[in-house]
């Protein structure tokens, strides 16, 4: 059900009794859990359908706990990074304290953190004393949500917290520091690569990398709409049937219906935001079998937007 900001001392009591509740983040909207818990962790990955060797992220209040939940010393670029994004889109990965169950990272001996900045998620952190371990709130492998309609469409959740469209619309980049002495890209997202390769020289981008389980949610298949997606390069010989989709961005001899723009005039801020809920738009659309999607230039925020349309593809 969906409520609103009056009902957060419900939503914390039901937190406190190890429910679940999809709470609005800047990013994307969360399925959120107690992170101290065995049970709650467990029902959110069932409700997710999601794979248990895929870890979930914490969500802190203040940098504070990261002295009880990571082991210390945090390397200085992670203190570096969290200065300057935090509360926001940033999530660093850690050594952990035994204070975070196994089950949270599937085993690992690394655990995300992160800071949101969303003012109600914010609200509901400060009147609980266990942090909140919240994925996207969307079944797994599907389309993440920006909105509170977007969960409530697809997962049945005993409160959705109405906390308006999401601000970035981009899940937030993730730094891990499991490796001495190396930081490393483990998914694009809301805060731009280059902007992260200034503050920490020598970030390693680890997003494609086949290899190791460093990120083992980054599945090829994910973010993926019901109706089949195809990413284009260009326009040139693209021809627009009466039920196709199509999502582009900046300047296109295309409109109508059909067309669904992230940004006329190029901005991947606008166009980060706008992503998402464009493509629940097109998997709702009754008149729409196929959806065609414009890749974006890869730069800035354009590389995990198009990050996003190539593991849509993959489905
Ligand atoms: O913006 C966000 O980060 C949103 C909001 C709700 O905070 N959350 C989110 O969570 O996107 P989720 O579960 O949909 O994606 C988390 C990603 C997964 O790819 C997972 O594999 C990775 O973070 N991850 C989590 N814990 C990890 C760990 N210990 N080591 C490496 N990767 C980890
Ligand atoms: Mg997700």
């Amino acid at each position: 059900m969906i409520v609103s900001e009056k009902e957060i001392p419900k939503i914390v009591e039901h937190l406190k009794s190890q429910g679940l509740a999809a709470l609005p983040t800047e990013t994307v909207y969360g399925l959120a859990g107690n992170a101290l818990k065995e049970e709650p962790i467990l029902s959110i990955f069932k409700l997710k359908n999601r794979p248990k060797f895929d870890p979930l992220i914490v969500h802190i209040k203040d940098v504070s706990e990261l002295n009880k939940y990571a082991i210390q010393p945090i390397p200085k670029a992670a203190s570096l990074l969290t200065q300057k994004y935090w509360p926001g889109p940033l999530t660093i990965v850690l050594p952990k304290t035994a204070l975070i169950p196994d089950v949270v990272t599937s085993g690992l001996p690394f655990c995300a953190f992160r800071i949101p900045q969303h003012p109600l998620f914010q609200k509901i952190l400060r009147q609980l004393d266990f942090p909140l371990a919240a994925p996207s709130a969307n079944p797994f492998g599907y389309v993440s949500p920006t909105n509170a309609k977007h969960v409530a469409m697809n997962l049945d959740v005993p409160f959705i917290l109405d906390g308006g469209p999401a601000k970035h619309g981009l899940e937030s980049t993730i730094i891990g520091f499991v490796e001495k002495g190396k930081a490393l890209l483990l998914r694009h997202g809301s805060i731009p690569h280059e902007e992260i390769d200034k503050l920490v020289p020598g970030l390693l981008d680890e997003t494609s990398s086949k290899k190791s389980p460093q990120s083992p949610g980054q599945l090829d298949k994910h973010y993926a709409t019901r109706k089949k997606l195809y990413l284009i390069e260009d326009l040139k010989s693209f021809k627009i049937k009466e039920t196709d989709g199509l999502i582009c961005f900046g300047h296109v001899p295309y409109q109508g219906k059909n067309v669904f723009n992230l940004s006329t005039n190029g901005d991947f801020i606008e166009a980060g935001k706008n992503l998402f809920s464009m493509l629940h738009l097109l998997d709702n659309h009754s008149g729409i079998n196929q959806i065609f999607a414009l890749k974006l230039p890869n730069i800035g925020l354009g590389k995990a937007i198009n990050d996003r349309l190539e593991r849509a593809e993959k489905n």
